[in-house]
């Protein structure tokens, strides 16, 4: 187990994505950097003192299939295998009651955060199960647990990110592949900011969130990027089908 280890990372550019793959770069493993946001990219990059020797970034739809083949390709013409895959990318979507929420609107969250991790482990897993083995992380939310008002295709894409974890460590627990998924609240991120802005006063919305959170702040996306290291990890060697919480105590 002391070979090299490859992971790759979508959503990397991101405020979870990110802290991820410095975590990884600790541990020495190699890392397949994918965005939609290639700047965001060249970034990380930058900012965790990556190089080629260790490092890759993909520019990619993760909602497009020719994308996704192509950040697979990459990543296993590249380093020869994928060990851990973190499916983290994902967007917020709009915030209405359900009768105001456009068709196209939905179609758009569903498009990345439901098809996008489909079709992540749909072109990961022959990779995994050619090599005996691999750990899969999907991240959902708590938003795949809970219910709540005006934002619900967020809600219904982050819960058909757990069913599909629940089926896929089913299907690929005897080939030695582990798939988890993450469920964070609410973490302080680009994407948190967006949800701020959308309910129209920002420190009214982030108060009223914190308030109902037990531990009464948001979580930082290093106390998330921990747990999902973990995770993809040997120390989680028995963890599969599992939804880890990380949230403040919000679903205790
Ligand atoms: P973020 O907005 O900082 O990062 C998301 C990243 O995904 C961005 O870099 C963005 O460019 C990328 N992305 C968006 N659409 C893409 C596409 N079609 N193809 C490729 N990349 C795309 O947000 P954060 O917080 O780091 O989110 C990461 C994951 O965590 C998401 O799945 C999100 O739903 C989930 N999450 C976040 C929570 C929070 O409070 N921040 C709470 C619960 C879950």
């Amino acid at each position: 187990m002391s070979q090299t280890k490859t992971a790759v990372i979508t959503g990397a550019a991101g405020g979870i994505g990110k802290e991820l793959a410095q975590r990884l770069a600790q541990r020495q493993v190699n890392l397949v950097l994918v965005d939609l946001n290639e700047d965001a990219l060249k970034q990380v990059v930058t900012d965790l003192k990556l190089d080629d020797s260790n490092s890759l970034i993909v520019t990619a739809d993760v909602s497009k299939e020719e994308d996704v083949e192509n950040y697979v390709n990459q990543a296993v013409t590249r380093f020869g295998t994928i060990d851990y895959f973190a499916n983290n990318a994902g967007i917020e979507g709009p915030s209405a009651l359900i009768e105001d929420i456009s068709v196209k609107a939905l179609d758009l969250v569903y498009h990345v955060n439901v098809r996008g991790v489909f079709l992540g482990l749909q072109k990961v897993i022959p990779v995994m199960k050619k090599q005996g083995y691999g750990a899969i992380l999907n991240t959902s939310s708590l938003a795949g647990l809970m219910g709540g008002p005006t934002v619900s295709p967020y809600i219904m894409s982050k819960h058909a990110v757990v069913g599909l974890t629940r089926v896929a460590a089913n299907e690929l627990a005897s080939f030695n592949i582990r798939v988890n998924a993450v469920l964070p609240g609410s973490i302080n991120t680009r994407m948190m900011r967006q949800i701020e802005q959308n309910s129209g006063n920002s420190d009214q919305y982030k108060d009223s969130i914190e308030s109902t959170i037990p531990m009464g702040r948001y979580g930082e996306p290093e106390e998330v990027a921990s747990v999902m290291n973990f995770l993809l990890s040997e120390e989680a060697s028995y963890v599969t089908g599992s939804l880890y919480t990380v949230d403040g105590g919000m679903i205790g």
